[in-house]
């Protein structure tokens, strides 16, 4: 009798783990393992982790521990610490976790069906932190896809050479280097051929894709993936300021396919900041480009990350970012307490701002993002919204629909990325549907598809 093994796979961190855990999910399934909800069952249980703040960190270390016992009693159970926290540690690992099996780094994914032969043949505590060329050429497995998926992450470029002082990125995900585009595009065209209507190109400063290998730039890479059948939309993270070029602007504004939404990290509106923080622009250089950005493309979603109580970070560098926000108005934004990680330089400055004041401005800074999300949504009441439908909507609301309860309330996203519910019967997932705005919420928008009568409440 044959029996059937089971992987659990925990994905701790940004899109690119995302992206990465499909890859090794489709390593297990290629060796007969079927991918399970139910970590209980799971005979390999692997830990994808992200060590961009201690927090991250932490929830990898913890979630690990718990197969401690759970190995004690099943001794052939697999547990495989991977990606960036594995990277940063390496044998050190074993120390916190000592029942660990394999320590699978960020550039040793490509390796993973040889390290679990070596397990099977009895190698013990296997760790690979070691350097790889490759990124991900393995293809997608269309056996894989999960039904009702629609959209993709698809990793472009590795690694970062930017240096910011506070970031583990260049440790742990070493040189940048890019994908070739010709493998990036046959990945989206398989990904298309399966259904997917939306895919988003990763990197950690998409902007310099390319350049190093003398390849093709980044906005003729969007260019080529919208020539791509079946696809409908493109996103891309993240640019960094100081590289947003004009070619990608106007890339941006010219293929229909590139959502009109930017995701643009500023971390500080202080120059002070922004200078020990190693990001290579000034507070007015980034607003003179969000000015080039709004003036070719007005209806642009604009989305940023902050980092608060940065080293040095006093009342006067806190107000000036406060006051970015309303001078570039984000639709939304990602705020964090700045993370002491002891790899990047920024743990060795002085004046670090205390934990509780980290906490009080970041509680200000998203309270005051609220009310400019809210007002930002409530401009778009009864404007019309191209929206990609993305299933039925868990939000359910009586007394909005004109045939009440028989019509189902969907879900999707507009370009700009804002969440939209409406009634319908007749839309299906992947559909691309405009939708009439009638009520905006601090984190959606509700509406109807045009030519559906709207419920006289
Ligand atoms: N490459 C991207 C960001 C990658 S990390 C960029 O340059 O914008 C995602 C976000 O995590 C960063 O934008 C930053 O806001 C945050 N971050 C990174 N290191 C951090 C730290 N040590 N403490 C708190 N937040 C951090
Ligand atoms: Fe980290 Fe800066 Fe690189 Fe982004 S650009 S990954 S914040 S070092
Ligand atoms: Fe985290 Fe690594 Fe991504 S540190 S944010 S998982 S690149």
């Amino acid at each position: 009798m044959s029996y059937k093994k089971y992987a659990y796979i925990n994905t701790i961190g940004c899109q690119m783990n995302v992206y990465d855990s499909e890859k090794l999910a489709g390593i297990l399934k290629s060796r007969g393992f079927e991918i399970t909800d139910g970590m209980d069952k799971a005979d390999i249980v692997v830990c994808n982790t992200c060590s961009i703040r201690h927090k991250a960190e932490e929830k990898a270390f913890s979630f690990l521990g718990r197969f401690a016992r759970e190995k004690k009693k099943r001794p052939d159970l697999i547990t495989v610490m991977a990606g960036c926290v594995a990277q940063q540690e390496g044998e050190k690992a074993f120390v916190r976790v000592p029942h660990l099996d394999i320590v699978l780094g960020t550039q040793a994914f490509s390796r993973f069906g040889q390290h679990l032969d070596a397990l099977e043949s009895g190698k013990k505590q296997i760790v690979d932190i070691g350097e790889s060329h490759i990124i991900f050429e393995a293809m997608p497995d269309e056996a894989g896809f999960d039904e009702n998926k629609i959209s993709k992450f698809i990793t472009i470029m590795q690694g970062c050479d930017n240096y910011c002082t506070y970031c583990v990125v260049p440790y742990v995900r070493g040189r940048e280097r890019s994908r070739n585009h010709d493998a990036i595009v046959d990945e989206i065209k398989i990904l298309a051929k399966n259904g997917i209507r939306e895919i988003t190109l990763l990197g950690q400063n998409v902007n310099s894709y390319g350049i190093k290998e003398e390849g093709i730039s980044f906005p003729q890479l969007l260019k080529k993936v919208s020539e791509v059948e079946g696809i409908a939309r493109i996103r891309f993270a993240t640019s960094h300021p100081k590289d947003l070029s004009m070619e990608l602007i106007h890339a941006i504004r010219d293929i229909d396919k590139v959502c009109k939404h930017l995701h643009l990290p500023v971390q500080s509106g202080s120059n002070k900041i922004l200078k020990k923080m190693n990001r290579g622009y000034t507070r007015q250089t980034y607003i003179e480009r969000i000015k080039a950005l709004k003036k070719a493309c007005p209806d642009i979603g604009l989305s940023t990350d902050i980092i608060v109580g940065f080293p040095s970070e006093d009342t006067k560098d806190f107000n000036d970012t406060m006051e970015l926000l309303s001078e570039v108005g984000f639709d939304s934004i990602f705020a964090f307490a700045y993370s002491d990680r002891s790899s990047a330089p920024a743990a060795k400055f002085a004046d670090q701002v205390d934990e509780k004041e980290k906490m009080s401005r970041l509680n200000q800074l998203l309270e005051l993002q609220d009310i400019y999300t809210e007002k930002k949504n409530k401009a778009l009441v009864g404007s019309k919204l191209e929206v990609l439908v993305e299933g039925e909507s868990l939000k359910q609301r009586d007394g909005f629909l004109k045939t009440s309860d028989k019509m189902k309330q969907m879900t999707g996203r507009s370009a700009s990325n804002k969440i939209v519910h409406f009634p319908s019967d007749t839309s299906a997932i992947g559909d691309l549907i405009t939708i009439q705005i009638e009520e905006a919420y601090p984190h959606s928008l509700w509406g109807y598809p045009l030519g559906v009568e709207k419920n006289e409440k």
